[in-house]
Order: structure tokens, then C-alpha cells, then sequence
């Protein structure tokens, strides 16, 4: 497993002991797109924690990080959450479904958590007051939008490093949100930033199809 601080170099090998194949960001970038069909080969926990543990290296504003993962996949779970995702069959037939949520809540319980351990006393007191100052007087449902905003930072991440790693992914909004917090007991007041089906895929998907740059950048 992962340390948080573990270079790249050592991260382990395929369950066969092959080193999985790694794209380099840019390849991953272009590579990697929606897939709806997987194969049944496994993903195993030591590859989600590898996936988890990159994509927890996004960053978040004040490095808050308040996302949270639920790993499912246990198939009566998936079946009945792809029921609340609108029938979509990727809930369930990907070995894998992470849901990710925003629990800004959680995050405020634990303020000491984020602040950096090398920080004297005195500064991680005084860190520890400006944010409960700071998101302390939002209203909770404004505290919820911003930390959901840093989850989506996160959702990026992994779905790139997904790729990097050999994985395929897809990425779902389409779903009911109360439901799939009663199912996997995921706090009312927490965000459901996406489930994310994560998987080796059976077909190639769609061929992604992207705006050039000029058309969504000006240079000045
Ligand atoms: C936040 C988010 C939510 C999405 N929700 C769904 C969804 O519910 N169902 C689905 O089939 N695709 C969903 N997609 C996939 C997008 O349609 C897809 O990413 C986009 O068309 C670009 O295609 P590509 O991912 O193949 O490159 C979602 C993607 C994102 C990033």
C-alpha cells in the first residue's frame, strides 16, 4: 500500500507482478475518454488505494481536501445503485464504482487534520481559528458548494491517473442523490461530486471530441 509521500518509482506492480504500463499525463490527456462496458477482470484494493492516494495529491484551496470515496463493489450495492443512477448498466457492470462526495462538514470537525504537521503550535492554532473564521460564518449550503467546487479537482485527478494507470473510467452525474446516500449512508448535508465506474474496458467508447483552443482561450 501507498504511503502519501511514496515517489512514483516504488509504486507497486501489476497482480501478476508485471509493471502496469504508465502514460504520462499529456498521454493519459488524449488517451483516455467515457467507457460504458467493461471486462470482468478484477481491480483489486491495492489499485484503488494507488488510485485513491495519487488523486488524493490534487490540491484544494487552503488544502482542505474535503473529499470523501465510498469503493463499491459489492454487486447487490451496484445493481440497486444503478437503479438510482437511471438504469445506467456501467454502475454496475464495472468491477469497481467509487462514489466521490464533498463532506465539508467532516472537514470542519477535523480542521487540525489539514493544517501542515511542521508547523509550530502557535501558527497551527492561529490556522485552525482564520478557517473556522473563514467557513464558520457560511451558511452550511454555501460551505457545501465551495468544498463540492474542490472535489471536482479531485475528480479530475482520478479519472486522469485512472488512465495513466491502465484503467478506464466513466464519470456520471446522472444519478439520484438521496438515494445514493441512503444506500451507502453518505451524510445528508455531503455533496455527491460523481460516481465513477472504474474498470479495464470492453469496447473503445466514443472518440472524445474537443473544442480547440482558440475557440475556449485568448491570448493577451
Ligand atoms: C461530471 C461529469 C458527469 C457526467 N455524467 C455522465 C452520466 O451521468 N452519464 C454518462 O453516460 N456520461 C456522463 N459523463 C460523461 C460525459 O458525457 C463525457 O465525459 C463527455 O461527453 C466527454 O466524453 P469523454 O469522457 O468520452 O471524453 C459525465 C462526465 C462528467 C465529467
Amino acid at each position: 500500500m501507498l504511503q502519501n509521500e511514496t515517489p512514483a518509482a516504488s509504486l507497486p506492480t501489476a497482480e501478476d507482478g508485471a509493471q502496469a504500463p504508465r502514460l504520462s499525463a499529456a498521454d493519459a490527456a488524449l488517451l483516455r475518454h467515457s467507457v460504458r462496458r467493461y471486462r470482468d477482470t478484477p481491480v483489486t484494493d491495492d489499485e484503488v488505494r494507488t488510485l485513491l492516494t495519487l488523486t488524493g495529491r490534487a490540491p484544494s484551496a487552503f488544502n482542505l481536501q474535503p473529499w470523501r470515496f465510498v469503493v463499491v463493489r459489492d454487486q447487490g450495492t451496484k445493481d440497486q445503485l444503478r437503479d438510482a443512477a437511471y438504469g445506467q448498466a456501467q454502475v454496475s457492470g464495472a468491477p469497481v464504482l467509487i462514489v466521490l462526495y464533498a463532506d465539508m462538514e467532516d472537514t470542519m470537525s477535523h480542521l487540525d487534520e489539514v493544517v501542515h504537521p511542521d508547523l509550530p503550535a502557535d501558527k497551527k492554532a492561529a490556522t485552525v481559528a482564520m478557517l473556522e473564521n473563514t467557513f464558520g460564518g457560511m451558511p452550511p449550503e454555501a460551505r457545501a458548494v465551495w468544498a463540492n467546487a474542490q472535489a471536482n479537482i479531485a475528480l479530475g485527478y482520478l479519472l486522469l491517473i485512472a488512465k495513466s494507470e491502465g484503467f478506464d473510467t466513466s464519470p456520471m452525474l446522472g444519478f439520484q442523490a438521496d438515494q445514493v446516500k441512503a444506500l451507502l449512508s453518505i451524510p445528508a448535508h455531503a455533496t455527491i461530486t460523481a460516481l465513477i465506474a472504474v474498470g479495464r474496458g470492453d469496447v473503445d467508447g466514443f472518440r472524445s471530441h474537443r473544442h480547440a483552443v482558440d475557440r475556449v482561450a485568448t491570448f493577451r
